[in-house]
């Protein structure tokens, strides 16, 4: 039976209109209108393109957009300076500095300056040190994104067996510490695990975030296992044309739809979640620094 397919698009739209009310509430009820500042450094057009769709998504939803855009050439001083600035602004409750940057700068001694209270990407040791023990703050936002979808799809997830293909700290880890705090039993996996296709076969849900175009593949997949697959990798393409290319997940899409019960495509699954989670993490932000419970909705 062919599995149904995750519409991460359509999910994201709607927590995108949750997410304007929230702003509606906060502004008229509190006086507080929640502001994300997005740093870039340098050219790198995948990143310019993120950057200018966060952008564009927080004005959207009603928020308060600064975009910074500073040259390749800027030094580690300044983007530490810029970051200072953003940290003590009270017009700005969530910092978000694009990675990678140039390689002349520390990348771990930006995320180490951003204030643990604006830390929307939730990089800081501060921020991954509350999401472990189970305390208020931003979620990381794919991982989110993920959460959501799969208890929009499965309800309770107490009890499944999940495997996490990936053990980056932008995505594995922090969606690890997330179905083990939502009951799963999770195993981690990665490039060098032995038996991945026996490992991946117990699971009820197949988290794959390992970065290698359709490396998992259909026949591993459990018969009605839920697939997320957070993979994102542009292959060649020549049945569309010479020089053509074409985007895919880490899981053989076509296969997988053969066996499991549910599973997110690329594009148009885990990739607008991300951004719509960043906005759920700004206002979560935006509500601790003012003292207020967040939004159960937009939280873990
Ligand atoms: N580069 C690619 N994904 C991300 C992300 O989620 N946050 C930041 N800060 N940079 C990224």
């Amino acid at each position: 039976m062919a599995a149904k397919i995750i519409d991460g698009k359509l999910f994201a739209e709607g927590l995108r209109g949750r997410i304007a009310g929230h702003v509606a509430r906060l502004k008229s009820e509190h006086g507080i209108t929640p502001g994300l500042a997005v740093v870039i450094v340098g050219h790198d057009p995948g990143s310019q393109v993120y950057v200018a769709q966060k952008a564009k998504q927080t004005v959207e939803v009603g928020m308060h957009s600064e975009k910074y855009e500073l040259p390749e050439t800027v030094s580690e001083a300044e983007v530490l300076a810029l970051v200072e600035k953003l940290n003590a602004d009270p017009a700005i409750h969530g910092i978000l500095v694009q990675l990678p940057v140039p390689k002349h700068i520390d990348s771990l001694k930006i995320i180490q300056t951003i204030s643990p209270d604006k830390d929307v990407d939730c990089f800081t040791p501060a921020s991954v040190g509350k999401l472990v023990i189970g305390l208020p703050g931003p979620v990381s936002c794919t991982p989110l994104g993920c959460l959501m979808l799969l208890r929009d799809q499965l309800g309770s997830l107490s009890g499944l067996d999940a495997v996490i293909i990936g053990r980056s700290n932008l995505v594995g880890k922090p969606m690890a510490q997330l179905l083990l705090a939502d009951s799963c039993t999770v195993t981690m996996a990665h490039s060098r695990t032995k038996n991945l296709a026996e490992v991946v076969r117990r699971a009820d849900i197949v988290v794959a975030a390992v970065g290698r175009p359709k490396m998992i593949q259909g026949d591993w997949i459990k018969p009605g296992a839920t697939v997320i697959d957070v993979g994102i990798n542009r292959i060649d393409a020549p049945e569309r044309g010479e020089g053509k290319t074409r985007l895919v997940g880490d899981v053989d899409y076509a296969a997988a739809a053969e066996v499991a019960g549910a599973i997110t495509p690329v594009p148009g699954g885990v990739g607008p979640m991300t951004i719509a989670c960043l906005l759920a993490n700004t206002i979560t932000t935006a509500s601790l620094i003012n003292g207020l419970v967040p939004p159960s909705d937009l939280t873990a």
